[in-house]
């Protein structure tokens, strides 16, 4: 394919070289002469290793050439990859003029062109950016419009520096936000035989993909590290902790709670979290991410509380009360925070959960209820039925596999609030549906 790379940087030159050296041919562009003069060179601007020779090859074989004019290397592009930089402003927010300046001479090289062309943006953009900000510049610069005449892409790009071009060729998927098809189909024939599965998304999520992958790497080696320190303190071996915390991939390196939910819960979490927020704090140690945790569940649960709240209806009814499906566990379950709080609020509340039978609650969990929700019992149904028959909002507050099909009991004029994401919402047909984080 013709492949245009505007700018040739970290990213850019990783990804002129190696889709040159995939048989495409690329011309990169930059407003760096010196990059530019480089790459003409068959030279890497840029010190990554395994680059240089790849860039030498493709220089070689005629397939990468480079260039300082957009509109020279434009003509007959199949695929533009857009790939500036995009600093911060001083505040931190997101600075997209590079970004902008590359896509305006792009749609100006677009005007009047005879190709179907895709124009993709690798540079990392916090969601709606494509949308918003970079389509407009597009169309107005070309004269054209997106979708029809010229397609419009998200591809963000996931490469460590040092190991790109092994990233490159190695990454796990490679994600494609598209606005039409045959974007979508141009970037796919473009990586074929590159790296793990290629999938298709909507551009915004791609966009926000990439926001959030590096949260998470950030967020780990902020856990490892606060992990460090208190293992120090306590005078174990904070390598060894991790080796084998990192040999859990069921519950440690897994998919497993990384879900949008409801907040945690239980007998376990929450006590194991103050205990050791209690312990760093005696041992004088700032540990911030740890000790915000419970702060932001709590957050998460006061959301639930608006959520209801601003519906504006009174009569409540709550499935599932024990802080996941399949125990009868009621101590610290954060759904039974909602219930408590409403109840002060004067609403009036049913409640259900398969495996709470008073009778049958005993010992340490009787003590809790008798202590923390004496109002439970009286307002406990036997059925989900007789719940949903007597309320105007129905809240769904663990994932009991019953309450699955529960949108189906709703009539109109009843609203759904699905604080774990557990209802299929293709039953709550006649209800209004109101997810807690989706
Ligand atoms: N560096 C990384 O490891 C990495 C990894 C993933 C994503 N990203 C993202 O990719 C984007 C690019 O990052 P980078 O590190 O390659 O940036 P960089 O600063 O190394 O390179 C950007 C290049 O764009 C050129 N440029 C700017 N405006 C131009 C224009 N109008 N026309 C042509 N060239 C122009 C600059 O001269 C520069 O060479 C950023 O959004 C970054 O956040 C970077």
């Amino acid at each position: 394919m013709r492949v245009v790379v505007v700018g040739l940087g970290y990213v850019g030159s990783v990804c002129s070289a190696c889709l040159a050296s995939r048989g495409h041919s690329v011309v990169g562009v930059d407003v760096s002469e010196s990059k530019v003069g480089q790459i003409e060179a068959g030279k890497s601007p840029i010190v990554e290793a395994g680059l240089g020779e790849l860039i030498e090859e493709g220089h070689r074989s005629g397939r990468l050439t480079a260039t300082t004019r957009i509109a020279e290397a434009m003509p007959g592009a199949e695929v533009v990859l857009i790939c500036v930089g995009t600093p911060s402003h001083e505040d931190g927010s997101l600075n997209l003029d590079h970004v902008k300046g590359a896509a305006g001479e792009v749609g100006t090289a677009l005007r009047g062109s005879g190709t179907f062309t895709t124009v993709v943006m690798r540079s990392t953009m916090l969601p709606g950016s494509v949308e918003n900000e970079l389509r407009p510049v597009l169309e107005r610069t070309s004269g054209l419009v997106a979708g029809r005449d010229f397609g419009i892409a998200c591809n963000p790009e996931f490469l460590r520096e040092g190991t790109a071009v092994a990233d490159f060729f190695g990454a796990e998927i490679t994600v494609i936000g598209a606005g039409d098809p045959r974007s979508a189909a141009a970037l796919s024939a473009m990586y074929q035989g590159v790296g793990g599965d290629v999938v298709v998304t909507a551009i915004r999520t791609a966009e926000m993909l990439k926001y959030v992958n590096n949260a998470f790497h950030a967020l780990k080696v902020s856990f490892a590290n606060e992990v460090g320190r208190w293992a120090r303190r306590e005078g174990v071996d904070s390598h060894e902790v991790m080796r084998l915390f990192c040999r859990d991939t069921r519950l440690n390196l897994s998919a497993t709670y990384l879900r949008p939910g409801f907040a945690f819960g239980g007998s376990c979490l929450p006590k194991d979290l103050r205990a050791l927020n209690q312990r760093t704090r005696h041992h004088d140690l700032e540990l911030p991410v740890l000790g915000a945790v419970m702060r932001s569940n709590e957050r998460h649960v006061e959301e639930a509380i608006h959520l209801i709240e601003r519906l504006r209806r009174r009569r409540v009814g709550v499935l599932g009360l024990s802080f996941k499906a399949g125990t009868d566990d009621l101590r610290e379950s954060p759904i039974l925070r909602v219930v408590g709080t409403l109840v002060g609020k004067g609403y009036s509340l049913l409640l259900h959960d398969p495996n709470i039978d008073m009778e049958r609650v005993l010992g340490a969990n009787r003590r809790f209820v008798e202590s923390e929700v004496p109002y439970l019992p009286e307002r406990l149904r036997p059925s989900a039925r007789e719940v949903v028959e007597g309320s105007e909002v129905v809240v769904v507050g663990n994932d009991s596999r019953e309450y699955r099909e529960v949108g189906a009991l709703l009539k109109p004029g009843q609203a759904l609030v699905d604080l774990v994401h557990g209802v299929d919402r293709k039953t709550v047909a006649h209800a209004e549906y109101h997810g807690l984080a989706w």
